[in-house]
């Protein structure tokens, strides 16, 4: 079973509300009809029912069970306000701009979250990264014990012998642009926890990554990819870690042999981190066009999930990132 399959399977073991702020927006609205149709999540459309339902109707889905809220109008509002105020008050926010940012499905969308009224929230159909992420990280903020967030792929590679058949997560391809080495150490401890929560990989093996292993070049570059590791190890000493490592002597054994024996991760890693955002969007998006692979999206971090959608994205992938954001929604 693929590992979306997987991930399917256990959003419905347990049914989480995600909100999706974008909600008059054809393709969402389809994904919510299936969503709830298949027992996968309760999702919470956000928007003008009156304008959500002549949607649905014009694209045949029955959104029947599917809650609507207007942000406009909601009773909710005033108290999500005095908390957007609350919390942003130091940061120059004023009752009349908290007023009217609660009105906005973003924001919206977020106090619903961070205060319990939905357990996540999916969007970026039409927004960018940046439109979701700021409102989230101001507003919900990152989970304790991390400092960071960032984002970790699922990369489901034809090659089954690699990674956890098949399976290997990359971090970060989205989020920091220059992480420094501590930034470096918390990305590779938050992608070990989403390899575990969200991708039942038992025993994540985390390599990080450079263009040397074990001192075969001196750079500046690779000193900041092995003072990560240090405090990665110091952050995480039970989690089986290492680095400066080159692509290939993380993945295949036989060059792992030859360029770092006795390494704990090296030929079997599968978590791969990249030493900046160049490198991880760039990696990704190699296996994806010329490898073949599948790659699905997910943040990590946040003190509650929130995930972004590419603007090209399609019924099935609203559905697949719903699901995923709810499994996190399920550990969190
Ligand atoms: C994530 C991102 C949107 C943050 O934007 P930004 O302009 O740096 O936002 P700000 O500096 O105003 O930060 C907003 C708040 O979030 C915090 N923050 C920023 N990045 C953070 C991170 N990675 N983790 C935790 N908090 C973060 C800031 O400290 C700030 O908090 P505060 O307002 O309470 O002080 C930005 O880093 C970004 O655009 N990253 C690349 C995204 C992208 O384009 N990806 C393309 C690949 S698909």
């Amino acid at each position: 079973m693929g590992i979306i399959e997987q991930i399917r399977q256990k959003a419905a073991g347990q049914v989480m509300r995600i909100v999706l702020p974008e909600g008059e927006e054809p393709r969402t609205i389809e994904a919510a009809a299936i969503l709830r149709r298949e027992g996968l999540a309760r999702p919470i459309l956000l928007g003008s029912p009156d304008r959500i339902r002549a949607a649905a109707a014009e694209r045949g889905a029955d959104i029947t069970g599917v809650d609507l809220i207007d942000p406009a109008c909601a009773p909710q509002r005033p108290a999500y306000a005095a908390e957007l105020l609350e919390l942003r008050r130091a940061k120059g926010m004023t009752q009349e701009k908290a007023d009217e940012l609660s009105a906005d499905p973003m924001y919206f969308g977020v106090l619903m979250v961070r205060l319990g009224d939905a357990d996540g929230l999916v969007s970026g159909a039409l927004h960018s990264t940046g439109d979701m992420l700021r409102p989230a990280l101001q507003i919900i903020r990152t989970k304790p014990g991390t400092r960071l967030v960032s984002s970790a792929f699922l990369v489901e590679c034809r090659d089954k012998s690699l990674g956890q058949d098949g399976l290997l997560i990359f971090s970060d391809c989205v989020v920091v642009p220059c992480p420094t080495a501590e930034e470096l150490a918390h990305i590779a401890v938050s992608a070990a926890q989403t390899a575990k929560d969200l991708c039942g990989i038992r025993e994540p093996k985390v390599a990080l990554l450079s263009f040397s292993t074990k001192g075969s070049a001196s750079h500046e570059l690779v000193d900041k990819v092995r003072e990560a590791a240090q405090i990665a190890r110091r952050l995480a000493p039970d989690l089986a870690l290492d680095g400066e490592l080159q692509l290939d002597a993380a993945l295949v054994p036989e060059v792992a042999q030859i360029k770092a024996k006795g390494s704990p991760v090296a030929g079997a890693a599968n978590v791969l981190i990249f030493p900046d955002l160049q490198s991880g969007n760039i990696g990704y998006k190699l296996t994806q066009r010329i490898g073949g692979a599948q790659a699905f999206a997910v943040l990590q971090g946040l003190a509650r999930p929130c995930n972004d959608l590419s603007r090209g994205c399609s019924v099935e992938d609203i559905v697949n990132t719903v699901c995923m954001t709810a499994v996190q929604a399920q550990n969190a």
